[in-house]
């Protein structure tokens, strides 16, 4: 694998995402480090779609605890239930917030952030960890990005974390 990533900045955003699967998933399978893993699939989600925040909050006992992510410095630990990523949590199920001022508890690491998109990683039926995108734009996210994320999702080993 080399060390940057093939996708076209032209290609609507299903392409960029089908374009980015097989890329990730040979850098990931090479590797058991999970860190390294999540720095990886943050930075390529980050280069790929420029998003303003892309990270990983990662199960610590009750809280989320911040994990590997490219963007601005954000919130370190999100209890269970609390903000979008506390909600899929323990909703066990993927969020998206057009507006993250219409979000009742959302949490604002940023003020920037207009829209949102939370996808639970899961081992067997628990969530392990989250990954969380934010934009500048309002409605920024939808279920093509819930699909293709989870498939993302589903490239790195819960066995790992
Ligand atoms: N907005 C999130 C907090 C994490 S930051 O967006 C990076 C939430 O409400 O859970």
């Amino acid at each position: 694998m080399s060390q940057s990533l093939y996708t076209s900045s032209d290609l609507p955003k299903q392409q960029k995402y089908i374009a980015l699967l097989p890329q990730l998933k040979s850098l990931l399978e090479g590797e058991t480090d999970y860190i390294a893993n999540l720095a990886n699939v943050s930075a390529a989600l980050k280069e790929v779609f420029g998003f303003f925040w892309v990270g990983f909050y990662i199960v610590k006992d009750d809280e989320l605890v911040l994990g590997p992510f490219q963007g601005p410095i954000a919130c370190t630990r999100i209890k269970y239930g609390k903000g979008v990523c506390g909600t899929a949590w323990k909703n066990k199920q993927t969020v998206i917030v057009p507006d993250v001022e219409q979000f009742p508890g959302h949490i604002a690491c940023n003020a920037a952030s207009r829209s949102e998109i939370v996808v639970p990683f899961f081992k067997k039926d628990e969530v392990i960890a989250v990954l969380d995108i934010d934009s500048e734009h309002l409605s920024h996210f939808d279920e093509t990005d819930a699909l293709y994320l989870q498939q993302i999702i589903g490239l790195l080993s819960p066995d790992l974390i």
